[in-house]
């Protein structure tokens, strides 16, 4: 991986920088996409890639469960078998640790999972097993196998998952070291500790004495229904001791608001299912808060959801009406929002590069809470 900064805000810790990785380069700070079951839900790899998207996530557990690990091979590869040309990272599974709560039990070697989807033989996930599906897949960038805890959990286990998530990540940089994927492949470490300072602090010790094999930090186990000013606490103190020179990626970050809250405290890389899952449910993103087109109060509304939105929908000039109409019919509406919502983000991250890099990113943000807080209609 190369990885450059190129511009600072001298007064925030926001910047801008390159990362080349074998499908390509991207800029950050930059929000990623979720294609949870390889595609990004209702949308074509070719028009993903029209949106300007350089880097999109999968998810290990569920590629690994549906289509599986053999096809994935005979295809070489999910870039392949998807058609998707530029940058993917994928997840380690260790999210499923707490999606799937009621269907794991965690052990030192791994963590079990009973197949949600069908009666079978339950599946052991180990970190080694994780990051042998990611070099399957071929993901540019691949996660640690972590052990995560609800961001809300107390008590002694988010100390052992802390501690559990450093050995796990040993024994992840010990299978990829011995893989000879490493030129391709680049692991990532995910620093845990739930909302207590002294423990993030003490995985943010562990993981730092690994830096030299690990090509970029993940701050993990939060965006759980934590308080923000706890929330935001926990990332700076994370960014500020995350190295210079390697990106930091926020897990599970997508409102447009932490997305700026968190690129202002230092970091690079965000990822959520929020801005499609949302367009599936009629909710387009503006800049002046979220819109939800289900309301009545839209039917005669003749604008476009937003008239200087650059994406196909509102190029297209679909209404709010029309888009009201229609989004009781599912695929059509969903295609539509998901566009929308997807070249949104984008722009917030887009801009975002663009303040940074001529010295005003502190007005960008003044502009943008403005915007989306201060004018709800
Ligand atoms: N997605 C959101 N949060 C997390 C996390 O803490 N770990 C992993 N592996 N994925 C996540
Ligand atoms: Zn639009």
């Amino acid at each position: 991986m190369e990885f450059k900064v190129i511009a600072k805000c001298p007064i925030t810790r926001a910047r801008v920088s390159r990362m080349v990785l074998a499908h390509g380069a991207t800029m950050l700070p930059t929000f990623m996409p979720v294609a949870t079951q390889a595609a990004i839900k209702g949308l074509s790899p070719e028009q993903v890639e029209s949106l300007g998207v350089t880097l999109i996530l999968n998810n290990t557990y569920h590629l690994n469960l549906r289509p599986g690990i053999e096809i994935l091979k005979e295809a070489n590869g999910a870039h392949s078998f998807e058609g998707w040309k530029h940058n993917m990272l994928t997840d380690s599974g260790g999210f499923q640790l707490v999606s799937l709560s009621k269907f794991t039990t965690i052990t030192e070697e791994g963590a079990l999972f009973l197949n949600p989807f069908s009666t079978g033989e339950p599946t052991m996930l180990t970190p080694e097993e994780s990051i042998s599906i990611q070099h399957a897949i071929g993901a540019d960038i691949i996660m640690q196998l972590d052990d995560v805890v609800p961001s809300l959990q107390q008590g002694p286990r988010v100390g052992e998952a802390m501690e559990r998530s450093i050995r796990w990540l040993d024994r992840c940089i010990q299978y990829h070291e011995s893989s000879g994927k490493k030129d391709t492949q680049n692991l990532f470490a995910i620093v845990q500790g739930g909302l207590d300072p002294d423990l993030r602090n003490r995985c943010l010790d562990g993981m730092l004495e690994r830096k030299d094999r690990v090509a970029g930090y993940a701050i993990g186990g939060l965006s759980g229904g934590e308080e923000k000013d706890i929330f935001w606490k926990i990332i700076k103190q994370c960014a500020d001791k995350l190295p210079e020179d390697r990106p930091r990626y926020a897990m599970g970050i997508g409102f447009a608001e932490d997305l700026l809250v968190c690129v202002a405290l230092g970091v690079d890389m965000a990822d959520c299912v929020f801005p499609t899952r949302t367009a599936r449910f009629g909710v387009a993103l503006t800049h002046t808060g979220p819109v939800n087109l289900k309301l009545a109060k839209h039917a005669k509304d003749f604008s476009p959801i937003d008239k200087e939105c650059p994406c196909p929908t509102c190029k297209s000039g679909a209404s709010r009406a029309f888009l009201n109409h229609i989004v009781t019919h599912e695929t059509t509406a969903a295609h539509a929002l998901t566009v929308h919502n997807i070249v949104f983000q984008a722009q917030v991250m887009g801009r975002a590069r663009d303040a940074i890099i001529s010295g005003v990113f502190p007005d960008y943000l003044r502009s943008f809470f403005a915007g989306y807080f201060g004018n709800r209609g």
